[in-house]
This record gives C-alpha cells, sequence and structure tokens, in this order.
C-alpha cells in the first residue's frame, strides 16, 4: 500500500501558489517567511484589495503589477524608530564605541533598514562619539517606498517627541532638535547626517554577501524568517563581518537555535550583541 498524501487546507494550498507566483512573476521570496505572520497578513492583504479567495488575490497580483507594489507593504512589515529599544543603542555606545574607535575606517550595515529610522540612530550616535567621519554606512531593505524614505530622511512631526525621548533614553549628547528641522508637518533631517550613507536593494533571501563590514545591524527582521532563512541571513552575516566583527539583532531574536552559533561570541548577552570569533 503507497503512502497517503499529505492533505492541505485549501487556504494554505491556496497562499503556497500565491508566493510561487509571486517569486517567478516579481523575484520577491517569500516562501520561507514564518508561515503564521505571512498568512495574517495575506489575509489583510485580500481583505484589502476586496478579493473572495487568495486564488482571485493571485490573479490580481500576476495581472496587475501596481497591485503587487502595494502588496509588498502588507507582506514587509515597516514598523521602525528613531532610538527604538534605547538600551540598545546605550551598549553601542558604551561597549563597542571603545572597540570601534580602535579602527582608522569602518563599515556598517544597517540590514533591513526600513525607512532609515535606524541607520539615522547610528549616524547620529557615531556623529556624538566623533566617529562619524571615519565611517560608511549602508542601508539596504527590499521595499523599494521605505528606501526612499529612508533616503529623504523625512519622518512625521508627531512622531518626534517618541524619537527625542528614544534619543535621551539612549545617552544622547545634545538636544535631538539639532538634528532637524520642522517644516509643513515634518521633521526633515539634517542631510548632513546621511553623507556617508548608501541606500540599496538587497534581499537577505536572494542575494549575496554584502561588503566587509565591521558591524552588522539587523533587528526585527530575522523574526519574520523561518528557520533555514534566519540561518541564510546570519550566513551572511558571518562572511560580510570582519574579524572580531559585531552583530547587533532585535530583542526578540537571538542566535542560540542557529546554525552559526559557533561563530560568534556574546557580546553584551541582554542587547542580543554578538562578536564574530576570530
Ligand atoms: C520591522 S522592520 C525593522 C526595521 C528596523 N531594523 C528596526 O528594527 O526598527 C523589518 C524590515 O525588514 C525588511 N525586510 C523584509 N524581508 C527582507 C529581506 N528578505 N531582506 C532585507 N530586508 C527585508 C522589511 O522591508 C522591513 O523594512
Amino acid at each position: 500500500m503507497g503512502t497517503l498524501p499529505v492533505r492541505h487546507e485549501t487556504e494554505d494550498i491556496e497562499i503556497r501558489l500565491l508566493l510561487e507566483g509571486i517569486v517567478q512573476k516579481y523575484h520577491y521570496d517569500f516562501r520561507g517567511y514564518a508561515m503564521a505572520s505571512i498568512k495574517r497578513r495575506l489575509r489583510q492583504a485580500r481583505d484589502h484589495f476586496d478579493c473572495r479567495t487568495y486564488s482571485q488575490l493571485q490573479e490580481r497580483v500576476l495581472h496587475e503589477p501596481k497591485l503587487f507594489a502595494a502588496l509588498l507593504s502588507f507582506l514587509t512589515v515597516q514598523v521602525s524608530e528613531l532610538f527604538r529599544d534605547p538600551a540598545y543603542f546605550i551598549a553601542i555606545r558604551e561597549l563597542l564605541v571603545p572597540h570601534l574607535r580602535t579602527y582608522p575606517s569602518l563599515k556598517v550595515w544597517v540590514a533591513g533598514c526600513s525607512a532609515g529610522e535606524e541607520l539615522m540612530s547610528l549616524a547620529i550616535l557615531f556623529r556624538e562619539e566623533e566617529l562619524e567621519d571615519r565611517t560608511l554606512f549602508y542601508g539596504t531593505d527590499i521595499n523599494p517606498q521605505a528606501l526612499q524614505r529612508a533616503e529623504a530622511g523625512i519622518y512625521d512631526l508627531d512622531r518626534i517627541s517618541l524619537f527625542t525621548e528614544n534619543h535621551r533614553l539612549a545617552g544622547g549628547k545634545s538636544s535631538l532638535s539639532n538634528y532637524y528641522t520642522a517644516a509643513y508637518g515634518s521633521a526633515v533631517f539634517d542631510k548632513s547626517l546621511r553623507r556617508r550613507a548608501v541606500f540599496s536593494d538587497h534581499s537577505l533571501v536572494s542575494d549575496q554577501v554584502f561588503a566587509e563590514v565591521q558591524l552588522i545591524c539587523c533587528r526585527n527582521v530575522l523574526i519574520y524568517f523561518d528557520r533555514g532563512l534566519q540561518d541564510r541571513a546570519v550566513g551572511l552575516f558571518k562572511e560580510s563581518l570582519t574579524r572580531k566583527g559585531f552583530l547587533g539583532l532585535g530583542s526578540k531574536e537571538s542566535l542560540r537555535f542557529s546554525a552559526h552559533v559557533d561563530a560568534f561570541d556574546d557580546f553584551v548577552h541582554s542587547e542580543r550583541i554578538y562578536q564574530k570569533r576570530g
């Protein structure tokens, strides 16, 4: 007697076909993302686009490239803040900066940079610690709209009180208002903070090693990946870091179950900052 085929719920079959269609037509690969979160987001998208089923959504996605651009914003979570999780930035300021100072030149990669809030925080911190002039920042993401916003450095003014408080809690050495100008409901951050920043499209799912860098911050991105994809991304980080380079993850992420755990030491355990072994 042959083995019985595994039965899948219709919804799961449709989702798999939709993700397969997206990969083939648009080369964005969400097949290795954590299923529960992808399902939640696709459900929102299906309702938003007034589709009864994922098959209907698939038909529209394949025939309407504009709809795919909008769907991308459902599939990629864009939540971020300036100096998000201030204790992480205190750890960088107090424990990493003394090491980083010993390098004549530095490269920092912010992977999954969203609209640039995290990179902007590092640029401000590096200016305050007088490391800015020797540093090049790379911000990468797969969401083109987010990358455009990161390049512009303009944020809603109503987010500024949160950013200001975070900056203060992160040990900010001056007032955040020194770094932006308020205009028409927006806070326009000083262009000079992005003078040493390059933003580009790079996917942790399908692209290759990025550059030789001393610090990688990839926070709140791996939580959306399944284990295999997390291992792929951490493998890229391992290859991209110089000897004794640093990797900072988000508060809900860790290398504990990673295939690459042996390549790193804990550097600041509480803040999920790791150092590549020599
Ligand atoms: C929740 S945001 C994190 C933003 C920022 N790192 C932070 O912690 O505040 C997640 C970001 O990961 C990006 N992302 C999702 N999949 C990605 C991939 N395969 N490669 C690179 N970035 C990805 C999303 O577009 C989004 O901007």
